[in-house]
C-alpha cells in the first residue's frame, strides 16, 4: 500500500467507527449517570451549548438557532437547571467550555451563569467562543473581569469574497483584524478559527490567512478542515461548488510548512500555538465529559449519550425535573478504547502509563494491530510516550474529519426532527 493511501484507508476505517455513534438508544439510562469517583481533578469537564446567532451560516453544523431574547434568557434559566441535575448526582467541575452558536449573545445572562458556575465549583480555567462581530473593548472587559481564561473568535477567513461567500461580510476581514488586535494580550490564550477546503476558496487566499495569521502574533489558530453532513453538502454544493476534498491536503500542507516549526506547537493536529496554550479540545484534555444545553453530548466511563436539539423540548423535560437526554449509547470495551486511540492520537500524543490507569490493561495488548498499523507507516513513534509524527499530522486529521462528520450527520438527523 502507498503512503497516499492512508488517508483514504484510515478515513474509511474512522468513517465506519463513527458510525456506530449514530446507533442510539432511546431508552435513557441516566440512572448511571453519577459524578461519584469522578472529581473536579479526575479529568471531567463541563461543556455549556449556547445556540443563538445573529445570523446563520450556511455551512454550519452546530446546533443554533436566530437569536430571540425572550427565548435565549429562558434557555440559560433552563441551563441552572440542567446544571443543578448534575450537581444533584454528585458532580463536581473545574474546567469549563462555552461553545455555540454565540455564547456572548447576552452578556448579562452570561455573566450570571459563570458566577452561579463560582457559587457551586472552584473554578480553575473557562475557555469561551464568540464571533468577530461582539468583539468590543467592552465585551472584552466582561470576559476579563469574568475570569476567561481562553478566548476563541471565529474568524474563517480575512478574505472579503470568501466571508461573503460564508455569509459572514458582517465583519469583513481588515476590520476582523482591529478587532482580534483589541483582545490579543488580554487573555492567557487568544485562538482564532480557520476554516479551510471551502468551494471556492483558493490556496493562495488560504496562505494569505496563514501569514496573516502570524504577522497579528496571535497566540493560537484552530484550522477545521471543512466538514459537511449529507444535507448540509448537497445544500453548500448547490450554492457553491463541489466539496473536494481532494483538496484538502493541499491546504493542510501549508498549515504543516507554516506552523509545524517556526515557533509553534501542534496542541492538535487542527491547533497551533505560540508556547503553552490552552485548547478547546475537552474530549482530548478530559477522558470523561458532561455536555449541558440543546444539542450537546457527553461522555461518561464509556457512555456516550445526547441531549435534546429541540429548545421546546429541553424547556420540556427540564420543567419535568429531567435531565434533557434523547439518545444513549454504551460503548463496548474496544470501541471505548479506540475512541480514546483516536481522541489522543488527534493530541498528537499517547502516554501509556494513562492508558493502563483508565483501561487497566496495556495498550500495546488490546490496541496491537492499530499501534502496529501506525508505526509501520511512520505514523507515530516513541515507546511509553507515542507522539503522531509529522507524517502522521494528515491521516490523524482525516480520521478526525471523518469522526466529526458522522456526528456532524446525527447532529443534521436530531435537528431536522427536532429530537
Ligand atoms: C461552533 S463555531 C462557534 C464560533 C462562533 N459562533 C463563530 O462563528 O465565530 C466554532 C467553529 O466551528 C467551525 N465550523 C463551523 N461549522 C463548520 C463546518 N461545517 N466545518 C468545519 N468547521 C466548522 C468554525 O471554524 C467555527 O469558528
Ligand atoms: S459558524 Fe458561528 S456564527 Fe455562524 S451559525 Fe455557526 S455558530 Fe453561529
Amino acid at each position: 500500500m502507498s503512503v497516499e493511501m492512508i488517508p483514504n484507508l484510515v478515513s474509511f476505517i474512522t468513517r465506519r467507527e463513527g458510525q456506530k455513534f449514530l446507533k442510539l438508544s432511546q431508552e435513557i439510562n441516566d440512572s448511571i449517570i453519577t459524578g461519584s469517583g469522578l472529581g473536579g481533578d479526575a479529568g471531567i469537564s463541563l461543556y455549556i451549548h449556547i445556540p443563538f446567532c445573529r445570523s446563520l451560516c450556511p455551512f454550519c453544523c452546530f446546533n443554533r438557532y436566530l437569536f430571540k431574547e425572550d427565548s435565549a434568557r429562558q434557555y440559560f434559566k433552563n441551563l441552572k437547571k440542567e446544571l443543578d441535575l448534575y450537581i444533584q448526582k454528585g458532580f463536581t467541575f473545574s474546567d469549563f467550555y462555552f461553545g455555540g452558536g454565540t455564547p456572548t449573545i447576552l452578556m448579562d445572562e452570561l455573566i450570571d451563569f459563570i458566577d452561579y458556575l463560582k457559587k457551586n465549583f472552584e473554578v480553575k480555567q473557562i475557555s469561551l467562543e464568540t464571533t468577530p462581530r461582539e468583539i468590543n473593548p467592552e465585551t472584552i472587559n466582561h470576559l476579563k473581569t469574568a475570569g476567561i481564561n481562553r478566548l476563541s473568535i471565529g474568524v474563517q477567513s480575512f478574505d472579503n469574497d470568501l466571508l461573503k461567500a460564508m455569509g459572514r461580510l458582517f465583519c469583513p476581514g481588515e476590520e476582523i483584524k482591529e478587532r482580534l488586535l483589541m483582545a490579543q494580550g488580554k487573555f492567557d490564550t487568544l485562538n482564532i478559527d480557520f476554516v479551510f477546503n471551502f468551494p471556492g476558496q483558493s490556496i493562495d487566499t488560504f496562505e494569505a490567512d496563514v501569514a496573516a495569521f502570524k504577522k497579528l502574533g496571535i497566540d493560537q489558530a484552530t484550522f477545521y478542515p471543512l466538514m459537511a453532513s449529507p444535507h448540509k453538502k448537497d445544500a453548500l454544493e448547490r450554492r457553491f461548488n463541489r466539496i473536494d476534498t481532494t483538496r484538502e491536503k493541499k491546504f493542510y500542507d501549508i498549515i504543516l510548512r507554516e506552523l509545524y516549526t517556526d515557533g509553534y506547537k501542534a496542541s492538535t493536529v487542527w491547533c497551533f500555538s505560540r508556547g503553552k496554550r490552552m485548547i478547546d479540545e475537552y474530549i482530548i484534555d478530559s477522558d470523561d465529559y458532561i455536555g449541558i444545553g440543546a444539542g450537546s453530548v457527553s461522555i461518561v466511563r464509556g457512555n456516550f449519550y445526547v441531549n435534546t436539539f429541540s429548545l421546546d423540548r429541553y424547556q420540556e423535560l427540564l420543567t419535568n425535573n429531567r435531565l434533557p437526554i434523547v439518545g444513549w449509547r454504551t460503548l463496548s470495551e474496544a470501541e471505548h478504547r479506540r475512541y480514546y486511540l483516536l481522541t489522543k492520537l488527534f493530541g498528537t500524543r499517547i502516554d501509556k502509563g494513562q492508558f493502563y490507569q483508565r483501561f487497566n490493561t496495556s495498550i500495546d495488548q488490546k490496541l496491537r494491530n492499530e499501534l502496529l498499523f501506525f508505526r509501520l507507516f511512520g505514523l507515530v513513534q516513541g515507546d511509553n510516550k507515542i507522539s503522531v509524527t509529522r507524517r502522521g499530522m494528515y491521516p490523524v486529521s482525516v480520521m478526525m474529519r471523518e469522526f466529526f462528520a458522522s456526528l456532524n450527520t446525527l447532529r443534521e438527523h436530531y435537528i431536522e426532527k427536532q429530537i
